[in-house]
């Protein structure tokens, strides 16, 4: 297939940009597919109400078909036609957050076919803030199914290169729309159980999430490396944005963390391999390695997210054989961070 590459500014929709949407629109209501920025990661588009467009997006990302994909509207009444069952917790929560990084699950109406669900009775549901999918969604009817645009188990793409990287022949259309603000996919919270629930963490927090519900439960899975339970998000169960090289994150007082770091990249450059170092800005000076990244200041949460899936992306185009990282803190969005950060290390964690 010959995929289609355009480039839109999401600060200047003009109407150039504007018909190249439009047509983007209709590719997705005739069952095509089109990745697509938004501001948490790129996403990879088909018509949500589409059974065969759901299918393509599986076999596109090579993703299990149990794993269910987000459906993206562009304006909260649309709620209503994704179930018949709206709870008053996710007026509270759109109303607080939308549009913008937050997926609900709610129990879904009969107008989303179960291949978008991956068989499931639920359906996960987010309104974008970024104006290019707005206009986008809009455009294709309303609803749009939208995985992250990365080969399954790989780094979600922060900028189009990586999506280009992983679905050039495979989709009709790539929208480049510069790079995204957030760079960590949205939090995901389950409605439809008593007790609200953090199934994924992301930019909003769970104090945020807190402020407006009262109270909040967090699926224990999310950042306890040891828990031998299954989590609650089909798709967090799979390991997941792991770069080829073998990753380890050392956590520790800072100058035992730099200490034990340094020996183990310097034992390994003897072997022939190439090291690298995801190190905070406070203490990127102070490694020893072929390639070292520095996510951010530890005090600067928002940068180190929007750099993450960047970084781990640019040691497999480096060819990265191993990889030590910092740990960070888990208060915040630090809990996003350390979330994407286990999973990508396949919850490999040393403690020094
Ligand atoms: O920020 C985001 O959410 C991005 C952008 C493109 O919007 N999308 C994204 O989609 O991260 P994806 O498919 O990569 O991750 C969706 C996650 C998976 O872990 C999936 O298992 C979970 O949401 N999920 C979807 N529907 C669900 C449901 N009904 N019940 C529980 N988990 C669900
Ligand atoms: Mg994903």
């Amino acid at each position: 297939m010959n995929t289609e590459i355009i480039k839109i500014d999401e600060n200047n929709i003009d109407k150039d940009a504007d018909l190249a949407l439009q047509r983007a629109g209709r590719i997705l209501r005739e069952g095509g597919l089109v990745a697509f920025p938004t501001e948490t990661v790129y996403g990879l588009g088909g018509d949500a109400a589409n059974a065969e467009s759901s299918r393509k997006i599986y076999a596109a990302k090579g993703r299990p078909s149990d794993n269910p994909l987000i459906v993206h509207i562009y304006r909260t009444e649309d709620l209503y036609e994704l179930t018949e069952e709206l709870p008053e917790t996710a007026l509270r929560l759109a109303k607080a957050f939308w549009p913008g990084p937050l997926t609900m699950i709610i129990k879904k109406s009969p107008f989303i076919p179960l291949q978008t669900t991956g068989g499931l009775e639920t359906v996960a549901v987010r309104m974008p803030s970024n104006k290019i999918a707005a206009k986008l969604i809009e455009y294709a009817g309303g609803f749009v199914a939208a995985p992250s645009a990365n080969a399954s188990g790989r780094p979600s793409p922060t900028v189009a290169k990586y999506c280009i990287e992983d679905l050039d022949g495979k989709v009709d259309m790539i929208i480049d729309g510069g790079a995204v603000g957030i760079g960590l996919e949205s939090t995901i919270v389950d409605l439809t159980v008593d007790t609200p629930m953090i199934l994924r963490p992301g930019y909003i927090t769970e104090d945020m999430l807190r402020d407006v519900l009262g109270e909040i439960d967090v699926d224990k899975t999310i950042i306890d490396s040891s828990s031998k339970e299954k989590p609650k998000a089909p798709g967090m169960k799979y390991r997941h944005y792991a770069p080829k090289g073998d990753l380890t994150i050392v956590e520790g007082k800072p100058e035992d963390v730099v200490e034990y770091i340094n020996g183990q990249t310097a034992a390994a450059r003897e072997k022939g391999l190439r090291t690298g170092v995801i190190a905070s800005h406070e203490t990127v000076a102070m490694y020893k390695a072929d390639s070292i990244m520095d996510a951010g200041s530890k005090e600067d949460e928002e940068t180190v997210a929007r750099q993450l899936f960047m970084i781990l992306r640019e040691f497999d185009d480096l060819g990265t054989d191993v990889i030590y990282s910092e740990s960070f803190d888990t208060s915040g969005i630090g809990q996003a961070i350390m979330n994407r950060l286990l999973k990508a290390a396949g919850q490999h964690i040393i403690r020094v």
